[in-house]
């Protein structure tokens, strides 16, 4: 019998969407009549804007015909869309990033887990999340065997974890003890917090002097709404040589069915291999990508290029304001009902400290608010637990969805918590 990766076994719960989605399937069918609404996973509801759809429609005619038509493509990516995008995302913001140390992939999340691959195996390096933090970080690392067990908390042992609450303002102090990979996310998932160029400043020069990597995971830059706080970690000086970058086109302009992101590695940065001597990440990653990838499908990347055409650009701005819209009716919402409510001003996700128990000065447990949202309100969030130990306490709410959606959980919220 093959033997199989024993790490998947210390994988504790189920991945956190999916065990939503089960508890949500058991509700549902035991209570066939609630008009369940998911603010769950951040998942886009809004059509793709119509920019990005007729590059679609124009690219899948040219699929139709011998002279236009296009089999594999390079796998990194066709050069019109990685020159579009280190024009308008870096260039743009005076970020040096060159369009070949642009890789254009299915998704942010797969090349969050994927990058794993071109570091050491084992417990080589000690890995730093934050926390609460985006599951797919911790679970990724689990499954290369970069951990021990978990805890009863459900840490796992060898990985640092820093806290990241409403009492340090949502901000990860630096690592105490030398750590080599750091995950980064801002703006952040789940909290919503924002990092200012002050603070992102300060982990690129500690990876400097730690020779440290940043792992930077930008896929909701889009919706930051203020001049000051940096899109991409390449606009702080030095990052070039500490911090690979992931990109996606999910959340700003709709992309989570279609597919479109992109990972950027600076050919500056550099890893040791087992004699010490450096090594080219970026040369690592070309050789994983162009091994495990075929490449985002044409159509697709037409779509991505018009992104950054005049009317698509209008169009996702159009659509990121929307989202925004929700996300100020829900944090009034949690607000003028007394909570503690954070996030949602730079970011599609309000996080919310969980209320006190009827009659009890306890508060509600994060997934005991999910139940009883769910039970009272047939509504979905997303327990902050389910992120992690320093999200307990608190819970998630995505302003993904329709406008009457938004206004009918909000009303039936209104209606049970007053
Ligand atoms: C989330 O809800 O945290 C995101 O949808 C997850 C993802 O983008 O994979």
């Amino acid at each position: 019998m093959a033997r199989i990766n024993d790490n998947y076994l210390k994988l504790k719960a189920g991945y956190l969407f999916p065990e939503i989605g089960r508890r949500v399937t058991a509700f549902s069918n035991a209570n066939p009549d609630a008009k369940i609404i998911r603010m769950g996973i951040g998942d886009v509801t809004e059509p793709l804007p119509p920019a990005i759809i007729e590059a679609m429609h124009k690219a899948v005619d040219e699929m139709a015909k011998r002279e236009t038509f296009r089999g594999y493509g390079p796998e990194q990516g066709y050069a019109f869309l990685r020159d579009a995008i280190a024009k308008n995302e870096y260039a743009a913001r005076n970020c040096e990033v060159h369009a070949d140390e642009i890789f254009v992939s299915d998704g942010s999340k797969c090349d969050t887990g994927n990058i794993l691959d071109i570091l050491a195996p084992g417990k080589e390096n000690v890995i730093a999340v934050g926390d609460p933090v985006y599951p797919v970080y911790v679970d990724t690392n689990v499954m290369a065997g970069h951990t021990g067990q978990s805890n009863a908390k459900g840490e796992y042992e060898g990985i640092v974890y820093l806290p990241m609450t409403a009492e340090n303002g949502f901000k990860a102090s630096l690592p105490t003890r030398k750590v080599d990979v750091i995950y980064l996310c801002f703006p952040n998932n789940p909290t919503g917090a924002v990092i200012d160029r002050g603070a992102l400043t300060e982990w690129v020069l500690y990876a400097k002097e730690n020779d440290a990597i940043i792992l930077y995971d930008a896929a909701y830059e889009a919706y930051i709404s203020v001049d000051d706080i940096p899109h991409s970690i390449y606009e702080i000086p030095g990052a070039r040589e500490v911090a690979i970058e992931f990109r996606s086109c999910s959340k700003n302009a709709g992309f989570t069915g279609t597919r479109c992101a992109w990972t950027v590695v600076p050919k500056a940065l550099m890893g040791t291999n087992e004699k010490g001597e450096k090594v080219e990440l970026h040369k690592l990653w070309m050789r994983r990508h162009t091994t495990k990838f075929n490449g985002v499908p044409y159509i697709i990347q037409r779509g991505a290029e018009a992104i950054y055409s005049d009317q698509g650009k209008q169009q996702v701005a159009d659509l990121i304001a929307f989202y925004m819209q929700n996300a100020a009716i829900i944090r009034s919402t949690f607000t003028s009902l007394g909570m503690e409510v954070y996030g949602g001003i730079h970011a599609p996700y309000v996080w919310v400290k969980t209320p006190s128990a009827p009659g009890s000065s306890n508060r509600i447990d994060s997934w005991g608010m999910f139940d009883k949202m769910l039970r009272e309100c047939h509504v979905v969030i997303t327990p902050g637990s389910g992120f992690g130990a320093s999200g307990e306490g608190y819970f998630r709410v995505s302003a993904f969805n329709s406008r009457a959606n938004v206004e009918e959980a909000m009303q039936r919220i209104r209606t049970k918590f007053q």
